[in-house]
């Protein structure tokens, strides 16, 4: 029998607390350690997941594999700091800019490490079947994908109006789950959004947009994004292909539906990320454990991740100049 894969645990904020509920649920992975710059927060998760090793660093710690969940800009520390030789898996995204991504892959190369980046879409059961659908030619030459990511719950607008830049936040999930479906590139970008509130556009900050990509291969995306889906989180893509389309579903809280002479009520969608992509995020980490072990590449590559976060700020820069920027 073999012994599990002893994974440490950087960051136990809102995803890293995801990260540790399912490593602990898998028969693959023991936690070995719960590092936080916040001791009390490491303490806390450290507790909860019976782990008796905790702290603010990594000095020390005996690990396989590092599953890296801090804040974006912290993540090239987290790399330098990492043992070498040794897989690690990032949130995403890997760094705030696409200089920053070609800098942590360098740094990680030197150091002997494989960067495996967080898309979750990519192990999401339901967003697999569509793009094996779309891969398989099903629906033929894919002529336009049309994306809806409605956030929930809102986020405040403190959190808003500080950071929740929702290029730099939503868009990169579909946008890399999008080009990977359809192997292709963006050419090109136009972005547009609005406020919904007096207090968010006095700030200048908008919290819904419509992104329209022109692809190399010549196909064209849109993505809507809102960061208020009052019914729960709203995740849905469409391609449409000269032979057909393949729809990506939303995935409701409960499947109890109630008929009645007033009509034909159902549930509210998941509440939001954790618990939509549950099992993506399960299988993301089995992914991980496969890197480990030699069984298999991680998925989204180098390239992948510079492209997405070049998308992503174009974006931005054409919803600012009011403008159609290129990518490629
Ligand atoms: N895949 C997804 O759907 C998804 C969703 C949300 C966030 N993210 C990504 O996850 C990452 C973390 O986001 P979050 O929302 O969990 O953040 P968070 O603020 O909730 O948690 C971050 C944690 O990291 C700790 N921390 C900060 N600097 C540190 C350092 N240098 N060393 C150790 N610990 C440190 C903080 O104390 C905090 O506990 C970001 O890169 C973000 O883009 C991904």
């Amino acid at each position: 029998m073999s012994s599990p894969i002893r994974l440490a645990i950087l960051g136990t904020g809102r995803m890293g607390r995801i990260r540790a509920q399912h490593i602990f649920a898998s028969p693959r992975f023991e936690i070995s350690a719960v590092v936080d710059v916040n001791l009390a927060a490491a303490e806390k998760l450290a507790k909860e997941f019976r782990v008796a090793n905790f702290g603010t660093s990594l000095e020390g710690v005996e690990y396989d594999g590092l599953v890296v969940s801090t804040p974006t800009f912290t993540h090239l520390s987290a790399i330098e700091g990492s043992k070498d030789n040794t897989p690690i898996f990032l949130e995403k995204p890997i760094a705030e800019d696409a200089e920053g991504i070609r800098k942590a892959f360098e740094i990680a190369r030197r150091k002997g490490n494989t960067l495996c980046c967080g898309f979750q879409r990519r192990f999401d059961d339901t967003y697999v079947a569509g793009s094996t659908k779309v891969k398989n030619g099903e629906i033929g030459k894919v002529v336009n994908c049309n994306v809806i990511f409605g956030d929930h719950p809102c986020p405040s607008i403190e959190f808003l109006k500080e950071g929740g830049d929702i290029f730099m936040d939503l868009a990169p999930h579909d946008v890399d789950y999008v080009l990977n479906t359809l192997d292709d590139k963006v050419k090109s970008v136009y972005a547009t959004g609005c406020s919904s509130d007096p207090i968010l556009k006095e700030a200048g900050v908008i919290d819904n947009a419509t992104v329209l990509c022109e692809t190399v291969k010549g196909s064209v995306i849109t993505l809507t994004m809102s960061r208020s889906a009052e019914f729960g989180y709203d995740q849905r893509c469409e391609f449409f292909g000269v032979k057909g389309s393949v729809s990506v579903g939303n995935v409701k809280k409960h499947e109890a539906t109630i008929s009645n002479a007033e009509g034909i009520t159902t549930s509210v969608l998941a509440h939001s990320f954790p618990q939509r992509f549950a099992q993506g995020f399960a299988a993301e980490l089995d992914g991980f454990a496969d890197v480990l072990e030699g069984k298999k590449e991680w998925p989204v590559s180098e390239e992948d991740c510079v492209h997405v976060q070049n998308v992503a700020g174009a974006a931005g820069i054409s919803f600012k100049e009011g403008r159609k920027v290129n990518v490629l």
